[in-house]
């Protein structure tokens, strides 16, 4: 079978679907007891991602289990840092800490050995095409240059990423070197997803949301469109979903901008900023994952609720963002079956 008839890969190209493909952000993870037996074998959280065998079997955990449409590689925003050689922690309890940005950190930064570093991950990209079923999309990834790096201006997760904000109007200088790093290593890496076999690219921006509307340009438009002019310049067929977190009011603007293929709809997207996009470019989205933790009435009614707003034209079913730990499993089944009208 051709890329092109898989389900995800009909909708990126434009076509409105009787039922939309599923996937979830965040399906391979803790919610999932398969999960975390594989976890338990690589304390070190970096050390996992970069560990072909138990990231290829992660990945394809979801996909055993629920039968999704889309696979997305097990990976983390924070490896193409990691690999340029900017320092990154995983601290159990605590999430991510990176080194706090310096123009000592950034001038360290190596480009020539990210690809060797990253050589794991694509090996997993390799892996999964050859493993999956043939109907099953593979999506590839990176963090958005702002999300990322939101978490070294501040070493850890802030609410709205005050420090970060602060760092971009006292030293936007700096925050550019690392931004300009950022995108260089990503275009390199996504091209090399892409030539593994990932079929199509999300660029999450999970922290875009926290900008201002000068901010919004130069930190996430500027920098994704680097990375999408890059990206197609090498790759001119390449699909690419941009995931702006919390900027339903900036869409039109983000798409316009950025030249991304589709995007992806936080659980806050109003119906009629939703439907207007849609007019633009295919959407993703947009349920609240929380409806998924609490399950029966609240979780038929999203998943309804998603389906009529966006189901009159080219529309992947998603969360507004990733499943949650508490997520109990048996409600994501039920979650695939009522959107694929089982
Ligand atoms: O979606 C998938 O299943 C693919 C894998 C994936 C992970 N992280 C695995 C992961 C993807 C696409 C990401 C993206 C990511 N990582 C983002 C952007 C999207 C989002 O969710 O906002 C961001 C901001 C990160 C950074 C990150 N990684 C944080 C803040 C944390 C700690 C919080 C948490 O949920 O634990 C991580 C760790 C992480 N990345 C886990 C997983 C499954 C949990 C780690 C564990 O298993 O111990």
């Amino acid at each position: 079978m051709e890329s092109h008839e898989r389900a995800v890969m009909r909708v990126l190209a434009g076509e409105k679907l009787e039922r939309p493909p599923i996937w979830m952000m965040r399906q391979a993870g803790r919610y999932l007891p398969e999960y975390r037996a594989e976890r338990a074998k690589a304390p070190n959280f970096l050390d996992f991602c970069y560990n072909t065998d138990l990231a290829t079997e992660v990945t394809l955990q979801p996909i055993r289990r629920y039968g999704f449409d889309a696979a997305i590689l097990f990976s983390d925003i924070f490896v193409v840092p990691d690999a340029l050689g900017y320092p990154v922690n995983f601290e159990e309890g605590r999430g991510p800490v990176l080194e706090p940005l310096s123009i000592e950190q950034v001038e360290k930064l190596d480009q020539a050995r990210t690809m060797e570093h990253l050589a794991p991950v694509i090996a997993t990209v390799e892996r999964l095409r050859a493993e999956l079923p043939t109907e099953t999309t593979l999506l590839g990834f990176c963090g958005a240059p702002w999300t990322v790096a939101c978490y070294s201006v501040a070493g850890h997760t802030t609410q709205d990423q005050v420090a970060a904000r602060i760092g971009s109007y006292k030293d936007p200088a700096l925050l550019t070197a690392f931004i300009d790093q950022l995108v260089e290593a990503s275009i390199t890496y996504l091209v090399a997803q892409l030539d593994g076999g990932a079929d199509a690219l999300q660029i999450f921006d999970t922290w875009a949301g926290v900008l201002d509307d000068i901010g919004f340009e130069q930190w996430s438009v500027g920098p994704t469109r680097k990375i999408v002019d890059g990206v197609k310049a090498q790759r001119p067929n390449a699909k690419i979903i941009g995931f702006p977190k919390a900027s339903a009011a900036r869409l039109k603007r983000y798409v316009e901008g950025t030249g991304v293929d589709a995007v992806g709809l936080d659980w806050t997207v109003p119906a009629e900023v939703a439907q207007e996009i849609q007019k633009i470019v295919p959407v993703q989205g947009n349920m609240d994952p929380m409806r998924l933790v609490a399950g029966g009435r609240a979780l038929e009614t999203g998943i309804d609720h998603a389906l009529e707003v966006l189901g009159n034209g080219p529309h992947i079913f998603n969360l507004g963002h990733g499943v949650v730990p508490q997520t109990p499993p048996e409600h994501v089944a039920e979650m695939v079956k009522r959107v694929k009208g089982l």
